[in-house]
């Protein structure tokens, strides 16, 4: 792995621009609505419930910018022009295991329009390639459908399912699915 790798600033994919999403009250009150107007969709994704208030976003976006030793972060606000569509990137990249997480949000008017199969394969190129990662990670909830899909479709391999290991604030038991693609793989699959 290449650890003094600098996250790049801002990643520019056709009309999509790649950047931090700055912590501030504009921002996270955005976050904010987008994750109560569409409560259901990211339910799959917060397992500790959705955010109380706007200033629980804002705490979590001022500290999760920040590298821990053993796991450093490269998530990006996914922006057309000004507006802010959602989150991808690497969510923890294990320095020592060379391995990263890959996460992805959007809010709901951006969906069904491709967007994570257009920007999936650039977050992929930053790990494997700038990063020098060993292997991508992606977890899911067993029923977040849109998930599964994406990751068979982008040549992950189905690598198990942790059987009700979340409980969501509600009580009941999720399962999670895990799905990884080793730098070989995506090797191969890209000299197609
Ligand atoms: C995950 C997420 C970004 C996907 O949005 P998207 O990239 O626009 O993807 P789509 O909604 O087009 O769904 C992808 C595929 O799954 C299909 N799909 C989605 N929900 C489905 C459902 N309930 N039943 C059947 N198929 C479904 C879509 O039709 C699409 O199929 P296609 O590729 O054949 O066209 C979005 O749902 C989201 O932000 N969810 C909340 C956060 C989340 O779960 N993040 C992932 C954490 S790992």
């Amino acid at each position: 792995m290449n650890t003094n790798v600098q996250r790049p600033k801002e990643i520019k994919v056709r009309k999509f621009v790649l950047k931090p999403i700055p912590a501030t009250k504009h921002y996270a009150k955005q976050i904010f609505d987008i994750f109560h107007e569409d409560a259901d969709a990211f339910n799959f994704w917060m397992e500790y419930g959705l955010y109380k208030n706007i200033d629980e976003v804002l705490t979590e976006y001022k500290n999760k910018n920040k590298d821990r030793g053993f796991c450093k972060y490269a998530m990006y606000g996914i922006f057309y022009g000004d507006e802010l569509l959602g989150e991808i990137g690497l969510g923890c990249i294990y320095v020592r295991r060379q391995t990263a997480e890959v996460g992805y949000w959007l809010k709901k008017s951006a969906r069904h329009r491709g967007i994570i199969d257009l920007l999936l394969p650039k977050i992929e190129k930053l790990g494997f390639e700038t990063y020098g990662l060993h292997k991508l990670t992606i977890w899911c909830d067993n029923e977040n459908i849109a998930v599964k899909k994406q990751a068979k479709k982008h040549g992950y391999t189905r690598e198990g399912l942790l059987r009700e290991e979340k409980i969501w604030p509600d009580g009941s038991p999720h399962s999670t699915v895990l799905f990884g693609k080793l730098k070989s793989e995506w090797v191969a699959q890209n000299k197609k």
